[in-house]
């Protein structure tokens, strides 16, 4: 088995260096293999996913991803931006179906900022469509405007666009989740606006007949974004495009205290995935040792337990994560009074510990 280690830019380096140590303790019989991604592959070949980071990639049984972009690198053009990294790898790999989960860890109940007794034992998982939509979508550019308010003016304009088969299979993703879990739905629309949603909207309700031991419901984005924050434990599975799908999932991750806290899945077809923190390069807070490197450590467990068939490594690891929570460990990001503050390497020291001993 081979992992491709791709640690990015800002906290990127430092939390993968903690999921490596960790991955290495679990004494199994994989290969790592590390590469430049991002704004640091930018540097040294001046592209932000050179090819041999791309062919490592797709050799690879599985990812671990760290985190890409800086905002010194805002002015360059799109194309070659750190985020066109993890886009080009999302959509050369068909990783369409991205796993978020936002779970409230007992011991951090109190670091969320809803009332702990709305998200006390909140466990909701976030099923992002990847590779459409308006990120994707073409016709995308600048021109200049032929009709509209002001004809003759410069505009920008993208296009929203899901086909039938990207939304059967994602809809499919979704029912088979809901049935390891609570077996409901609810998919996430803007249907009473935009063609491309009512076309989702129809076909998630045409993949449910296949499914009926799963409950399903459809909510509008702007009223899904409001229950998210008014009564998040309403939801089990959340069903949704691309876009809303990025907008919800960093709601969702607040409401559990930490985005510190939360590991990632983006999969194809066959499970070959690429696992990464919910989180960004938090370029603020670089070369610190702040950083929290449990949600890199938890990807890891994921990607052991989806991508390598490894369920009882996975388990290792995020008990040894709860084992270091319940003893009071805590990085600045989820630190309170009473807590024992850590920098980034001795929360990794821990997870490591937890799991020898
Ligand atoms: C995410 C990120 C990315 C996205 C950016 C970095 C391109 O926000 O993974 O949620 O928009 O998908
Ligand atoms: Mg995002």
């Amino acid at each position: 088995m081979k992992i491709a280690i791709l640690p990015g830019d800002g906290i990127g380096t430092e939390i993968m260096a903690e999921a490596v140590k960790v991955l290495k303790a679990v004494d199994l019989p994989f290969e790592m293999e590390t590469a430049l991604v991002g704004g640091a592959a930018f540097e040294a070949f001046g592209h932000p996913l050179p090819d041999a980071t791309l062919k490592l990639a797709k050799e690879a049984d599985a990812i671990l991803f760290g985190a890409v972009g800086d905002w010194k690198y805002d002015k360059l053009e799109r194309s070659l931006r750190p985020e066109q990294a993890i886009l080009g790898l999302r959509k050369q790999l068909s990783l369409f179906a991205n796993f978020r989960p936002a779970i409230c860890y007992e011991q951090l109940t109190h670091a969320s900022s809803l009332k702990p007794e709305l998200v006390a034992g909140l466990d909701i998982l976030i099923i992002r469509e990847l590779t459409g939509d308006i990120y994707f979508g073409q016709p995308r550019g600048r021109r200049i405007a032929v009709d509209g308010h002001f004809p003759g003016a410069e505009e920008a304009f993208d296009t929203m666009r899901y086909s039938r088969p990207e939304i059967e299979r994602i809809a499919h993703v979704a029912f088979q989740a809901a049935r390891k879990r609570d077996h409901r739905v609810t998919s996430v629309d803007k249907a009473n606006v935009l063609e491309t949603f009512q076309f989702w909207k129809d076909i998630v309700t045409e993949v449910h007949a296949d499914y009926p031991d799963v409950a399903l419901d459809h909510m509008y984005v702007d009223n899904a974004a409001m229950q998210l924050v008014r009564a998040p434990k309403r939801f089990d599975v959340i069903v949704t495009g691309n876009m809303f799908g990025d907008i919800l999932s960093d709601a969702a991750a607040m409401l559990t205290g930490s985005i510190g806290m939360l590991p990632s899945a983006s999969l194809d077809a066959n499970n070959k995935g690429l696992y990464e923190p919910s989180h960004g390069s938090a370029p603020d807070i670089a070369g610190k040792g702040i950083a929290n490197p449990l949600a890199t450590i938890l990807s890891a467990a994921m990607m052991l337990r989806f991508s390598l068939n490894q369920p009882e490594a996975a388990e290792r690891i995020e008990s040894a994560v709860s084992q270091v929570l319940a003893a009071g460990l805590r990085t600045a990001d989820i630190w309170s009074e009473g807590t024992k503050r850590t920098s980034t390497s001795e929360m990794g020291d821990a997870v490591l510990a937890a799991i020898s001993r």
